[in-house]
């Protein structure tokens, strides 16, 4: 086939599609299926939520809103940052978008020149250098070690700058697909080199309120210490924060996000969300309207403590198997699993265990090159019993 613009040749597709195809031949074959593969978790969304939105849809809210979003839950989300991290941030820098993935469009849309280079770190969520792409930018890959949790330090953003063509650093905490957080102080001084280069800081903050520990105590720390949940907002108006109503808020399929970002930006980005979408969708909005009330946040809370108890299960049981684990996930509910004693290509491990077993993994190949071939995510996306099914499934193959 011809004629198709040239970006296109680098936006690679997942790797994981691959691995769903077979399952869904495995499972229409009649097999018993255990995803282990995809980025949502089992939970449907908060029935809150999902009663809001459908009293809007009665009332006849199905209109068009202004592209930044409904002023009221611009608001809500301000008021969210206060109540949760103790951070005053103001309506009017927040947009409201079609997910994350609307808001790092916008986002590269409003500030990327084509030849700009914005550095991430390997593994990393894969469409953010496609979206470059699209921008003609540079999504420049920075290979990571389990030495820095697999996240860019300090040290790399230095070594890696190019004055001429770096524009800014993309980070994710915790991240996709390793679930490590990049500690308060060191964010702190991230943002600090990047500034002092010139450069914008980045954070994606998609998997946030997904972390295994105490608010409390980090409360009680001063959320200075360590593996503290604070925001990267509390960093400096400079800061650009994008967030998502799909992993925590269990809103995937609803396509709601936003970004928080410098009060000068958001003439720009409003022109270019009124041309790109006109409007985040109607009914998510009226149904997030209604994500951050107490009984929504307590079921939020419940699951939470159930992706916990899944992960320190895999945690216990994935070593048992042959899988190192380098980096111990503080939240997201992945776990990026070194299979080199078992494997020296996970494309193939995976396709293989997924014919043989039916349990379904997603092979580094998806978040980077580095010693991808030794990788494979685990999504604790599934109940605790499928997990069980899943280890045995695994540890019979493997015997
Ligand atoms: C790190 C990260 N950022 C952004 C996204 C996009 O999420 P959405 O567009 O559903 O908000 C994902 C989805 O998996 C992700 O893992």
């Amino acid at each position: 086939m011809t004629g198709f613009a040239s970006r296109t040749d680098d936006i690679a597709p997942f790797q994981v599609m691959a691995i769903l195809q077979q399952a869904q031949a495995l499972a229409s074959q009649g097999v018993d299926v255990i995803h282990l593969e995809v980025g949502e978790p089992d939970f449907t969304t908060p029935e809150p939520i999902t009663q809001a939105a459908i009293k809007a849809l009665n009332e006849g809210k199905t209109h068009y809103t202004p592209a930044l979003g409904l002023p009221e839950l611009r608001q809500a989300i301000a008021d969210f940052y206060q109540s949760r991290y103790g951070v005053a941030v103001s309506a009017n820098r927040i947009a409201i978008t079609p997910g994350a993935s609307g808001a790092l469009l916008l986002l590269m849309a409003a500030r990327l020149e084509a030849g700009d280079e914005l550095l991430m770190a390997d593994p990393g969520y894969p469409c953010n250098r496609h979206f470059a792409r699209v921008f003609e930018a540079h999504g420049r890959l920075i290979p990571t070690t389990a030495d820095s949790g697999f996240q860019l330090t300090t040290e790399h953003i230095k070594q890696h700058w190019n004055q001429d063509a770096s524009k800014a650093v993309l980070v994710a905490s915790p991240a996709n697909p390793t679930g490590a957080m990049i500690p308060h102080q060191q964010l702190e001084q991230i943002a600090q080199q990047t500034r002092e280069l010139g450069g914008e800081l980045w954070v994606d903050e998609i998997y946030h309120g997904l972390t295994y520990h105490d608010l409390d105590e980090n409360e009680a720390e001063g959320r200075t210490e360590g593996k503290c949940p604070q925001t990267a907002l509390a960093l400096g108006d400079d800061v650009v924060v994008i967030n998502s109503f799909s992993k925590y808020f269990g809103m995937t399929g609803w396509r709601l996000g936003w970004m928080v970002v410098p009060e000068y930006y958001i003439p720009v980005i409003e022109r270019l969300a009124q041309n790109l979408f006109l409007a985040p969708p109607t009914p998510s909005q009226y149904g997030a309207l209604s994500a951050f009330s107490e009984d929504s946040l307590t079921i939020m809370e419940g699951r939470r403590l159930e992706l916990q108890q899944r992960r320190d299960y895999l945690l216990t049981e994935l070593p048992k198997l042959g899988f190192k684990i380098p980096v111990i996930p503080d939240g997201a509910f992945y776990i990026y699993a070194d299979a080199s004693e078992l494997t020296q290509d996970s494309q193939a491990f995976c396709e293989q265990l997924l014919q043989d077993t039916g349990v379904a993994l997603t092979p580094g190949f998806d978040f980077g090159e580095q010693n991808a071939h030794l990788y494979i995510r685990f999504a604790y996306t599934t109940n605790i019993e499928r997990l069980q099914q899943a280890i045995s499934r695994i540890k019979a193959w493997l015997e």
